[in-house]
């Protein structure tokens, strides 16, 4: 097949940095390749790119869950020594025990594992140094990354490279030789090392052997560098002379007239005659690395990886108030589905709303385009017509009573708790008359209602007024919150839940929803009028002598295979099954999205407890959220900036905010329709000016939450 992917998968972590992304730059057309990035979210032409927090297992199995490699290259590393020196605690993270993980987290997968160690693992004495000579790092960099091959080793078949290396980099930051280029480039003097000996290799020669390496399927540990040396003093003036600049701009200068924070080795150069013998392959000298250095500068290859498609952007460039996080399983999936016979109303759908039906501990699950679409037929169900009243909360989307709306019943708002932001039982209690058809309670962010106070009330009701009141759990804000210990969507104190997979909803499916419920009267019904009011169970036939050939008088056991009924006015709200298949793929990270949300909240809540003027959201000792939404509640008129200027401001820092919600009774299709207008819900009215979504989803990173909250208390000090 022409388009077909390489067999193998190869995942390669630290993407963003020099080495990672040059070995995903050489490896995009061998293999069907995954790059992990922390904190600097990288977009490489041709590979897949997605966050991960290597200090965080959880994130690390999630990746590779979600990728299944059959090659790892894990670059990912503090590198900068003096860094590793300053902060040892730190480095261990990264360099040890993220390895630790990793190498846990494929113990019993038959996954070939790739280490990037380095030349200062040895202390620089003796020089020409072997795989068998002893190890004796000078420094914490060469401590961390030895005790990171000692981890490694862990893993049957492992294969470990010591190295030095310089390339042409994606980032901004410059890499070695082009710190020594841009220099020599501007006529700039330069002190280059003369009692600093080593053997770097240009990143993509290094590539080369990395590449027969994993064919040759060797194991252990290597040295990989020039087949030569010398010292940094040489090497700079070796790039001078290659690039045609004044080699008289390089001066030598000894390692001993610096004060480095980290200790370094003199003499690192590496004897790499094992690997060579091993691979059959002869690795370049010094020149001929600088050259190919060169002779990619001269094909534009710096430009190519700068270009936007290559380039590194600073993932806090990008913090919008919510999204997605999709990673190579979640297309796998699609595209498998694209492969099949059915890629509408086939298997994917069932077992999508089987998957979801289980999870909340409901019966039935009906999935549909969108939560929209299964509000309204959650509104349908209940046999919801002109003249019926529903109540639900100002403080949610248009969808929570357009959806009444859509059936000619009045909207009635019930105002909110200030310190839920939920719809207050009270309020309904006041509300509910012998017209209400449905009481829609929204989980607004995720928490839940108050919902055994809104059960009782409408039950109680329902005996005064005789008649049937539906409870329909507005959810979409809160797939993974529990009430009482039982999911939001058990519809344990309701008839019907909704949920919505929107994009920034907790998974998605593009756009999609679903309506649970326990109830197979109210279930049949869901499915009704998600396709058209059409059956063709025959037992819902209105008309079944229409349903039967003329000799069959008697026997009915076979209905005409054309036939079927519209038996109501129904829609075409049906959801693909590609979707339901991104829906599946997405459902599995669930927890892990659950629990990174957990970790951001955490990090708000710490960050903005104390601040007079911020207030973070509370929670309920009854619900245990799975924040849709984090909402500070922001006092602007003290601070004297207008939420308008504050969010501009903290859009110029390239972050996203949100208002939700505008009350909904205020909106002018309500006030002009349903007489509905400002005053008739002062809690939510009063909530409204003051508050602000700040971005929250599961591929934040630490750093882009430590971002937002040190901008935001800065705007509030300023
Ligand atoms: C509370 C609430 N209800 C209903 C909906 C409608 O869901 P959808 O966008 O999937 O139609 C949304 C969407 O944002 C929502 O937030």
């Amino acid at each position: 097949m022409a388009n077909a992917l390489p067999e193998k998968k190869l995942l390669i972590t630290g993407v963003s940095g020099l080495l990672g992304n040059n070995l995903a730059y050489y490896f995009r057309d061998k293999y069907e390749v995954l790059g992990l990035y922390n904190s600097n979210s990288v977009t490489i032409r041709g590979i897949r790119t997605e966050q991960c927090d290597m200090c965080n297992p959880d994130s690390i199995q999630n990746s590779i869950h979600g990728f299944d490699p059959s090659i790892i290259i894990h670059c990912a590393s503090l590198a900068n020594v003096d860094e590793c020196e300053k902060d040892k605690s730190h480095a261990r993270d990264i360099n040890v025990l993220a390895t630790r993980s990793l190498v846990e987290c494929i113990a019993d997968k038959d996954i070939k594992l790739i280490y990037i160690s380095t030349d200062s693992v040895y202390d620089g004495v003796k020089g020409d140094f072997s795989e068998t000579d002893t190890v004796n790092p000078l420094n914490y960099y060469g401590r961390s990354k030895y005790e990171g091959e000692l981890e490694v080793g862990k893993k049957e078949n492992s294969l470990v490279f010591r190295t030095n290396i310089f390339g042409w980099n994606i980032q901004d930051k410059e890499s070695i030789g082009e710190w020594i280029l841009n220099k020599l480039e501007s006529n700039q003097q330069i002190n280059g090392f003369s009692d600093a000996f080593f053997s770097s290799i240009y990143t993509l020669e290094f590539a080369r052997a990395i590449d027969i390496a994993i064919r040759k399927d060797i194991s252990g540990i290597y040295n990989c560098g020039t087949t030569d040396s010398c010292s940094k003093y040489e090497f700079a003036k070796k790039f001078a002379d290659c690039f045609g600049f004044d080699r008289n701009l390089v001066s030598p200068i000894s390692v001993d007239d610096f004060s480095f924070t980290a200790r370094r080795g003199k003499t690192l150069n590496l004897n790499v005659t094992r690997l060579q013998e091993k691979i059959n392959y002869k690795l370049p000298t010094i020149d001929q690395s600088i050259e190919s250095f060169y002779r990619d500068f001269k094909c534009g290859l710096p430009e190519t990886l700068k270009q936007k498609q290559y380039s590194i952007t600073e993932s806090p460039g990008f913090i919008s108030y919510g999204r997605q996080r999709i990673d190579e399983h979640d297309i796998q999936a699609v595209i498998d589905v694209l492969h099949s016979d059915r890629i509408t109303q086939g298997p994917k759908i069932a077992e999508f709303e089987k998957a979801l039906a289980a999870y909340c501990g409901a019966r039935y699950a009906v999935a549909v385009n969108s939560g929209t679409s299964a509000l309204h037929i959650a509104c349908l169900a209940a046999g919801m017509k002109q003249g019926d009243e529903v109540i639900t909360s100002p403080n949610t989307f248009v969808a929570s009573s357009n959806c009444a709306v859509y059936c000619s019943a009045h909207p009635v708002f019930g105002d909110i708790s200030p310190e839920t932001y939920n719809i207050l039982p009270s309020e309904i209690e006041k509300k509910i008359t012998g017209q209400t058809r449905a009481v829609i309670p929204v989980h607004f962010a995720g928490q839940s209602c108050a919902m055994d106070a809104i059960h009782t009330i409408v039950r109680n009701k329902e005996k005064k007024f005789n008649t049937r009141i539906f409870i329909i759990e507005d959810g979409c804000h809160a797939l993974g919150s529990s009430y009482r210990d039982k999911k939001v969507g058990s519809c344990f104190y309701s008839d019907m839940t909704v949920m919505s997979f929107h994009p920034v909803k907790h998974i998605t499916t593009g756009e999609g929803g679903v309506v649970l419920t326990n109830d197979e009267a109210l279930y049949k019904r869901l499915i009704r009028f998600r396709s058209h009011g059409i059956t063709s169970t025959p037992g819902d036939f209105i008309y079944p002598d229409n349903a039967y050939p003329p000799s069959a008088l008697t026997d009915r056991s076979a209905v005409n295979p054309w036939y079927y009924e519209q038996v109501d006015l129904g829609y075409n709200y049906r959801i693909t099954d590609i979707q339901c298949a991104l829906g599946l793929s997405q459902f599995t990270k669930l927890p892990f999205f659950q629990k990174r949300r957990r970790e951001i909240v955490n990090r708000y809540n710490r960050a903005f407890q104390d601040n007079d003027c911020i207030h973070p959201p509370l929670e309920s000792r009854e619900c245990d959220s799975n924040f849709h939404l984090y909402v500070l509640l922001i006092d602007f008129d003290s601070i004297g900036i207008e939420r308008a200027r504050f969010m501009s401001e903290l859009q110029r820092q390239g972050i996203q905010t949100q208002v939700h919600y505008i009350p909904v009774h205020t909106q002018p299709y309500y006030r002009i329709n349903f007489g509905t207008d400002w005053g008739h819900c002062p809690n939510a009215e009063a909530y409204y000016q003051k508050c602000l979504s700040i971005p929250l989803y599961p591929s934040m990173t630490d750093a882009d939450a430590d971002k937002v909250i040190r901008e935001i208390l800065r705007i509030v000090k300023q």
